[in-house]
């Protein structure tokens, strides 16, 4: 078993890792500003230095490192890289937003459970760089987000949160990544304020939310093509 944060005041010293336009980075900032997350943002790290969501930060007064993986020999080397830039800042939660590098265990076993990622599909369905496009393919009616904690895996660790949307006629992998996209920015900010206040605990595969009455199933159920 392993456990979140402290809760309490002290704002969440959070680190937020990026490759692209940084959406789900701005989720988090918005979600800060509203008073709905109390975390600090203390850096964003990006692997491309051209990512968009580096300018997010810095709009932001966020401070930012662009550290090119390209430039390391090793996924290992990497690691140590973004850890020399994350461990003088006392981070106690690495928030992955779009970035699309696989961890070594040198970046793992320095934040045991500790490190969240966001995947646009429901796992474990279609994890991989093409979630929405399989899931259209696949021909499923149902599509969603999952954000998870980091494991060795590809987007295999134990899930924190998730949302559903509907597959509409006529959607394409651009609308469907739209509207699986807006759920993303609701329920990443909800999973870090979880992990915020100390309420979540991993056993085994499963997370453990304290105090948690279910899902809001006031509308019942999602059905999906709706009939009539
Ligand atoms: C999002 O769909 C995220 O789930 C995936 O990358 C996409 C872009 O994220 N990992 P962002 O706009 O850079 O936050």
């Amino acid at each position: 078993m392993s456990n979140s944060a402290p809760s309490g005041a002290a704002p969440l010293k959070l680190a937020v890792l990026i490759s692209g336009s940084g959406t789900n980075l701005q989720a988090i900032i918005d979600a800060i500003a509203r008073g709905e997350l109390n975390a600090e943002i203390r850096v964003v790290i990006s692997n491309r230095g051209g990512a968009y969501g580096l300018e997010r930060a810095r709009q932001a007064g966020i401070m930012t490192h662009a550290i090119e993986h390209r430039k390391f020999p090793t996924r290992e080397d990497f690691d140590r890289a973004m850890l020399a830039v994350l461990q003088p800042l006392s981070i106690e939660l690495v928030a992955c937003a779009g970035f699309m590098r696989l961890f070594s265990p040198v970046m793992l076993d320095a934040y045991p459970g500790r490190v969240m990622n966001i995947h646009p599909s429901l796992l474990p369905a279609f994890p991989g760089i093409h979630a929405q496009r399989d899931a259209l393919e696949h021909g499923v009616r149902v599509a969603g987000c999952t954000v998870f904690f980091v494991t060795p895996g590809v987007d295999d660790g134990p899930i924190i949160a998730q949302a559903a949307v509907p597959v509409l006629p006529g959607d394409d992998e651009t609308r469907l990544s739209e509207r699986i996209l807006a759920e993303e920015h609701r329920i990443y900010p909800l999973a870090i304020r979880l992990f915020q206040q100390g309420r979540l605990a991993i056993s085994g595969r499963k997370v453990l939310i304290r105090d948690y009455a279910g899902p809001e199933l006031a509308a019942g159920s999602i059905i999906n093509p709706r009939t009539g």
